[in-house]
């Protein structure tokens, strides 16, 4: 797995809430926009096997302009990507092209891309209809779900299916026998016994 990088989706749209309901099941209404770079863990059972996510969480108020060369670098490592916007803001969907167009410059060719329209409990402030999103999923041939870290819904949904996808195609390459690589060098003896391996993500 690897690390994702540092260049993301606009300031505001969710990204460390949602990643901050995945692992520790909490929301804050206080907004304190991430600096650089950040990551969690956390383990998830999938298909009878423990799967560590290592997810990282990307600081929105870096322009995908101001990539340097060590950001990219973040960007190949990554396994799987989640395009965040929120769908009270239109022009946080409307950069959705830009990231996908960065990512596609800077990321392995066959990263597991997802679109979230995070802020899905503001039903009355929507300015994004999910029409336009399917839409665009399509053509870019990702997937698509509506999520909110506030009201806890579909969060768990969009990283399983991320991870499972994931876990898909390297199940596809490797042939279902073989173990994904493991990536994670294991001290506990205990969870040495696990068959588990490695997924990164990366929240844009
Ligand atoms: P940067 O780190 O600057 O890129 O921002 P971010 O995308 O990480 O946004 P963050 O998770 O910090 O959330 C920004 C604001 O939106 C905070 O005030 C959150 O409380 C609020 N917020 C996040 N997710 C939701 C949601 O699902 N529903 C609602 N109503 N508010 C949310
Ligand atoms: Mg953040």
């Amino acid at each position: 797995m690897e690390t994702l990088q540092s260049c993301s989706s606009d300031s505001g749209v969710g990204k460390t809430c949602v990643l901050l309901r995945f692992c520790d099941s909490a929301f804050s209404t206080t907004f304190i926009s991430t600096i650089g770079i950040d990551f969690k863990i956390r383990t998830i059972d999938l298909e009878g096997r423990k799967i560590k996510l290592q997810i990282w969480d990307t600081a929105g108020q870096e322009r995908f302009k101001t990539i340097t060369s060590s950001y990219t670098a973040y960007y190949r490592g990554a396994m799987g990507i989640m395009l965040v916007y929120d769908i009270t803001s239109e022009k946080s969907f409307d950069n959705i092209k830009n990231w996908i167009r960065n990512i596609e410059e800077h990321a392995s060719a066959d990263v597991e891309r997802m679109l979230i329209g995070n802020k899905c409990d503001m039903a009355d402030k929507r300015q994004v209809g999910r029409e336009k999103s399917e839409q665009l999923a399509i053509e870019y041939g990702i997937k698509f779900m509506e999520t909110s870290a506030k009201a806890n819904i579909n969060v768990e949904e969009a990283f399983t299916t991320l991870a499972k996808d994931i876990k898909a195609k390297i199940d596809k390459k490797s042939g279902p026998e073989t173990a994904p690589t493991v990536i994670k060098p294991n001290k506990n003896h205990h969870e040495k016994k696990v068959s588990s391996f490695w997924s990164k993500c990366s929240l844009l």
